[in-house]
């Protein structure tokens, strides 16, 4: 059997979908932004793990706006999937879709860009397999994750 030489993004693409309930809120009655990030993670880690096949770790969240207030009732959409592969770490992008139940109405609340490492079976980073972005939009999500990781190595090696 020939060895895969990558995955396309929507290959490994994570989606689910929660009920927000009053113990998930602050005292304004929206959703805990604790709550949305811990989804957030567990729907990146996931789309990394089904990218790369191997145990993953979260190496950083490097953006995380969050764009609406999401009310207590409201269905909110979780879409994960990787936009680019380095060696062994790997950018997640996640956008949070809330839809009030009985409007239909949506508007995305958050959006997030995390780094995922894959781990060896010591528990040590590993090459992950490339990242074929096939549409437009996974070429330019592609293309925007390379100026942004090039940036934060950037900004590392100046403040070192
Ligand atoms: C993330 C971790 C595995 C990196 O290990 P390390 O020994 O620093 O490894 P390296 O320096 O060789 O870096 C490995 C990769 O991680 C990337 N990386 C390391 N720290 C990073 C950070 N803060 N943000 C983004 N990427 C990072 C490196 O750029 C490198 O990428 P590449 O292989 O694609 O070039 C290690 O710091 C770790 O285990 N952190 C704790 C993770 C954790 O507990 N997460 C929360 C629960 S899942």
């Amino acid at each position: 059997m020939t060895k895969k030489k990558g995955k396309s993004p929507k290959e490994s693409a994570v989606e689910t979908r929660y009920l927000i309930m009053p113990h998930q809120a602050n005292p304004h009655g929206t959703a805990f932004g604790g709550v949305i990030m811990a989804w957030i993670d567990m729907v990146a880690a996931m789309a990394a793990q089904r990218h790369c096949g191997k145990e993953v770790v979260t190496a950083g969240i490097d953006s995380l706006a969050f764009k609406e207030p999401i009310r207590i009732g409201d269905h909110v959409a979780l879409r994960a999937s990787v936009n680019y592969v380095s060696r062994s770490s790997m950018e997640v992008g996640v956008q949070v879709t809330r839809e009030d139940p009985y409007t239909g109405e949506q508007a995305i609340a958050t959006t997030a860009h995390l780094t995922f490492v894959a781990l060896d079976k010591n528990k040590k980073p590993t090459p992950a397999l490339p990242i074929l972005p096939e549409t437009d939009q996974e070429k330019l999500r592609y293309e925007h994750a390379k100026l942004r990781v090039r940036a934060r190595k950037e900004l590392l090696e100046k403040m070192c």
